[in-house]
């Protein structure tokens, strides 16, 4: 069955559709569709039901790409939907660790920069509140990091 991939950030408006989009077009392109699948969620609830933030959708939309879908939630239930669930930062792996109250999950529960090599910082920074180039550096960040994830994903079973 298809691999599944979450990214999860504070919003589930800048940094995680951003993730899944660049993901999916990583995907995509190498004609991998039809065994993985990605989405996207927040820890927090503040923008639930909004699209993808503006900026977010125009940096990407000069690389390519399309965000879609709409902002969620993190939920309980993610920890059992998902193989993989990928955090933006330190914050959010912290809030999703925590609600791992049982620690059955807790190996399917990675950092982003996990699979990018070192010289990269630690935390995909929070574009939200700065200026344009932030969000540029996001999906510079999100690009570099895609084969290790697909990597890791993989198992190694490609060889
Ligand atoms: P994201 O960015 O976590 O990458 O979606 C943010 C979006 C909204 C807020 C913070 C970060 N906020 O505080 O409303």
């Amino acid at each position: 069955s298809r691999k599944r991939v979450l990214f999860v950030c504070l919003g589930n408006i800048c940094r995680s559709p951003a993730g899944e989009g660049v993901f999916k077009q990583y995907v995509a392109e190498r004609g991998l569709d039809s065994e993985y699948q990605a989405d996207s969620a927040g820890t927090s609830a503040y923008h639930v039901g909004e699209p993808p933030d503006r900026r977010m959708r125009q940096a990407a939309s000069r690389r390519g790409l399309d965000l879609t879908g709409r902002s969620r939630q993190f939920s309980d239930i993610d920890f059992e939907r998902f193989d993989l669930i990928v955090a933006m930062d330190r914050s959010n792996l912290r809030s999703i660790r925590s609600m791992d109250r049982q620690g059955r999950h807790q190996d399917k529960i990675k950092l982003f920069s996990d699979f990018v090599g070192d010289g990269f910082p630690e935390d995909v920074p929070d574009p939200y509140y700065g200026g344009r180039d932030g969000f540029d550096t996001v999906l510079d960040l999100l690009e570099e990091g895609m084969d290790g994830l697909l990597e890791h994903l993989d198992g190694g079973s490609r060889g």
